[in-house]
């Protein structure tokens, strides 16, 4: 059969999958090919148990592959073959050199643009899906210039809004899709072929189209305003501890105000994920190497109170249970970021186990979809932690549960099961507020909430 259009994306993960499945489920005239440099990501794609774990993930993939959407590993060819290429890539924080723990790691982003350039025989589109900082496409646009005449590269930025677990609605009923162009002739036609491609399931008004580098940075500023709300909520849990003063009931009274509106206003342990701390520390960087430093400053708070949230928590933990965790059994309910995702990228649960195994605890790390991902990043501390799928096993001979992730199956558990089979005093840290306090309170637990007070059966209730 011959597809209308040839699109490539290279990069398999957390985005270029899911958004790539949903271009071939909504463009069935459209040949869309996913590659990528891990063979074994590209074979996970093809399997039928894929990568990422993501709702309704699987029935788009059963719907289009090896119809109008493959995976593959041949990305040379790949390249030769498509005309518009979407590059989605890695782009971790730098752990080296200028700019180390701030900055982007772009050296898997310059690969690309050079293997693009090395096997492209005609015109491209090359479309920034990563997350980038600002003034990336400039970079991209030099090594792609180097072609010298012969073939012309066109560079966009679409950046991708969508959230892991809630993936597949963002995608199929975005809030909006931002395409960024050069404002020249060759970029306007460029960004309108973009547009025609999402404008077969986007109504008209929610695709925006702006500068290249308005785009690049509304999507730092988007994750910096989401982040900046958890934030400040969180900040002001701490606040409700000292003063008796309940964080849900304050957070509904704030978000009440259609000004200022109700979502990302939940507390808990802090933010997690690939995108809010990176993208922060993108624009902190990019702040200071502007020479506005009070701008870099007023950003990296979102980032240190985040830190901050996850000191109070563990050290609550620390504090209510007499000051010493040394030898005490602790189970962790939940090591993904956010419900819904196996993923563990920058999740809390990873700074607070690493605390407590540093207080000599010891962990039982429970999780329905994280497991495999939390024994990767616990790699270092093998043989300290022991990794329980059912929640109950999990729990029993435990002193302490730890709810990390707001997954639903914690909200329905039958905690007076886990109550019976646990050391006494029992404890339970609700770092997301989602069980019922009261009722786990009347079976004999002693609660810790986050922002509210502690029902606790002992006097002295250290709240930090
Ligand atoms: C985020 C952005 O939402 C998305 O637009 C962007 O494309 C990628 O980054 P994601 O990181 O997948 O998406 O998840 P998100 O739902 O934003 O949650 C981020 C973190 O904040 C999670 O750890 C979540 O638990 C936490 N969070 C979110 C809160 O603690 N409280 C809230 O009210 C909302
Ligand atoms: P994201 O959340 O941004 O999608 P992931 O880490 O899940 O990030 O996915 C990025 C993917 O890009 C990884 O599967 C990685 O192997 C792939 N990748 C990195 N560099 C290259 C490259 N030069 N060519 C092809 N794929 C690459």
């Amino acid at each position: 059969m011959k597809f209308k259009k040839n699109i490539l994306c290279i990069g398999a993960g957390y985005v270029g999958g899911p958004s790539m499945a949903m271009i071939a489920y909504k463009c069935p005239d459209c040949r869309v090919t996913v590659v990528d440099i891990n063979p074994a990501r590209i074979d996970a794609w093809n399997s039928a148990e894929l990568p990422v774990y993501e709702p309704g993930l699987d029935e788009i993939i059963k719907k289009t592959r090896s119809k109008n959407l493959f995976f593959a590993k041949d990305i040379e060819n790949q390249i030769k073959e498509n005309d518009i290429i979407f590059v989605s890539v890695n782009t971790p924080t730098k752990t080296f050199g200028a700019g180390a723990g701030k900055a982007a790691d772009l050296q898997f982003l310059e690969k690309t643009a050079r293997q693009i350039l090395e096997h492209s025989q005609s015109p491209k589109i090359v479309i920034e899906k990563s997350t980038l900082p600002v003034k990336t496409a400039l970079a991209m646009e030099r090594i792609l210039a180097s072609a010298k005449g012969k073939i012309t590269f066109e560079v966009l930025s679409n950046p991708e809004f969508m959230a892991e677990g809630t993936a597949m609605a963002d995608l199929e009923k975005p809030d909006r899709v931002l395409i960024g162009s050069r404002e020249t002739q060759s970029g306007l036609k460029a960004r309108a072929e973009l547009v025609d491609i999402y404008a077969r399931w986007v109504p008209a008004e929610k695709i925006i189209t702006s500068n290249i580098w308005s785009s690049e940075l509304s999507k730092l500023v988007a994750n910096a305003f989401l982040a900046q709300r958890v934030s400040s909520i969180n900040s002001i849990s701490a606040l409700c501890e000292k003063t008796d003063a309940d964080i849900s009931e304050v957070a509904r009274a704030v978000g009440m105000d259609s000004r200022v509106g109700s979502k990302f206003l939940k507390e808990g342990i802090g933010f997690g994920g690939s995108c809010f701390k990176k993208d922060i520390l993108n624009l902190v960087y990019l702040c200071s190497y502007y020479g506005l430093q009070e701008v870099a400053d007023y950003w990296e708070s979102v980032v240190k109170i985040n830190e901050y949230q996850q000191d109070r928590f563990t050290a609550n933990i620390l504090g209510s249970m007499f000051n010493t965790l040394a030898g005490k059994k602790i189970c962790i309910l939940g090591f993904s970021f956010k419900a819904d995702t196996g993923d563990t990228r920058e999740s809390p649960a990873i700074y607070i186990t690493r605390k407590l195994l540093a207080e000599h605890a010891q962990v039982v790390i429970s999780d329905p979809k994280a497991l495999k991902n939390a024994a990767i990043d616990l790699a270092s501390d093998k043989g300290k932690i022991s990794y329980i799928e059912d929640p109950y096993s999990a729990a029993s001979g435990c002193h302490a549960l730890a709810i990390l992730t707001d997954w639903e199956l914690y909200r329905k558990l039958d905690f007076q099961k886990i109550y019976k089979s646990m050391v006494k005093p029992a404890f339970i840290f609700d770092g997301r507020n989602i069980i019922d306090h009261k009722k786990c309170f009347d079976i004999g637990f002693n609660v810790y909430p986050i922002g509210k007070p502690a029902l606790s059966r002992f006097e002295d209730q250290s709240s930090v």
